[in-house]
């Protein structure tokens, strides 16, 4: 090309860096629309690591892994690829089995690092082996979803699941380094776009007002992958969880429960619903406004709030009503859930957009007889 680059070009080029500040665990996450290219050196400057597994699924690994593995050998690491099948059936304990019989296989050892090229699901299972190999070995996350860039693979929140329920036996882990490639998402469906936009509306909602009419503003040439619009947006995102994270990185003071925003009834659908029905953030869309009615209703938020977060949404494309309501099973579903204590259960609500708490409710005050209430 004979042309010279716009200067808007140059700009949107340009790597934007949120620091996860945890002490001696803090790491950075980079977010770009450059390539896959740089990763090689920067995860041999984070981990010091000569060898690493690159851990996909096949139809991310397609298209993705080539780059990735190029950059990592010209980095002058060892290399190996291990694909495991595709679906959130694949965290679980007997694919973790497998994982560390690769590993040992192909002789990782603590100087070795696993980076995990995928959504949510690779980068959980991928943080647990990392976690646990030989007691803990480095990690970085190469996220390719929406959900994963701003949620998943910030927090160190790592895990599989049981055949009992979702995420039950996991650790903490911070991962070395985040590599946030927008060019990544080009591939991802309309429909899992939508589902992790919920998790950036839901940053907004709990947190950041101005944050919130950013998204109004740009919410179609956001769906449109327009780097100009995205790139920012992903940022303040990751900033978000991260800032969270930061004031209570173990969920121990209660800041890090406001990022259960929605997730209460979501929880509740996705069981009733089963996980290949719905998306998870299509549930946490419905939750979320479920909440914001909820914090109307008991006079906490001021009217229009709701509102205001359920045309957001719909605008997203996201649903917002529960799809085959049935209240005793979402009743039931949610009674069972590992976050409630005792009868009531810390729901989310919020005071306003960009203001959220929790506050002690029983599942019946939370789903109420009368649906409109
Ligand atoms: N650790 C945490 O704090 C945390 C937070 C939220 C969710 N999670 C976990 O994350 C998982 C959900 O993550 P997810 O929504 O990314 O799901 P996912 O990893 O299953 O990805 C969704 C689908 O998109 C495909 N895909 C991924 N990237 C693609 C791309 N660039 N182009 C085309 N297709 C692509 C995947 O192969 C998959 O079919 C769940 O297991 C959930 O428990 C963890
Ligand atoms: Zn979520």
């Amino acid at each position: 090309m004979s042309a010279r680059p716009k200067k808007i070009a140059r700009s949107e080029a340009r790597p934007r860096v949120v620091r996860v500040s945890l002490g001696e665990r803090s790491y950075p996450i980079r977010i770009a629309s450059d390539g896959l290219g740089g990763v090689g050196a920067e995860v041999v400057k984070r981990t010091r690591a000569n060898q690493v597994a690159l851990i996909t699924v096949p139809g991310v690994g397609r298209r993705y892994a080539g780059p990735v593995m190029r950059s990592l050998r010209e980095a002058g690491l060892r290399v190996t690829r291990i694909d495991v099948p595709d679906g959130d059936a694949s965290k679980n304990l007997a694919q973790l089995a497998e994982l560390y019989d690769a590993f040992l296989a192909r002789g990782l050892d603590r100087k070795s690092a696993l980076v995990a090229l995928g959504g949510g699901m690779v980068g959980d299972l991928t943080g647990f082996a990392a976690a646990t190999y030989l007691r803990g070995i480095p990690f970085v996350q190469i996220p390719t979803t929406i959900l994963s860039m701003v949620d998943a693979s910030i927090g160190g929140k790592t895990a599989v699941n049981l055949p009992q329920g979702k995420n039950l036996i996991g650790a903490f882990h911070q991962p070395s380094l985040v590599w946030i490639d927008t060019g990544t998402l080009a591939s991802l469906p309309r429909r899992e776009r939508a589902a992790g936009m919920a998790e950036v509306v839901k940053a907004g909602a709990l947190w950041d007002a101005r944050f919130f009419a950013r998204l109004e503003r740009d919410a179609e040439r956001l769906m449109a992958l327009e780097p100009g619009a995205l790139i920012p947006v992903l940022e303040r995102a990751c900033r978000i969880k991260a800032e969270v994270v930061a004031q209570d990185e173990r969920e121990e003071t209660g800041v890090r429960a406001l990022l259960n925003l929605g997730h209460t009834l979501a929880h509740a659908i996705e069981k009733q619903m089963g996980y290949e029905e719905i998306l998870h953030g299509e549930a946490v869309a419905i939750g979320m406004v479920h909440a914001a009615r909820r914090s109307e209703a008991l006079g906490l938020a001021a009217e229009g709030t709701a509102p205001r977060i359920e045309d957001l949404l719909l605008r997203l494309g996201l649903p917002t009503e529960i799809p085959r309501y049935d209240r005793r099973a979402h009743l039931e579903a949610m009674k069972v859930d590992k976050k409630k204590e005792g009868r009531k259960i810390h729901y989310v609500v919020l005071r306003r957009i960009g203001e959220a708490e929790t506050v002690e409710l029983s599942p019946a005050e939370i789903l109420p007889a009368r649906r409109s209430a």
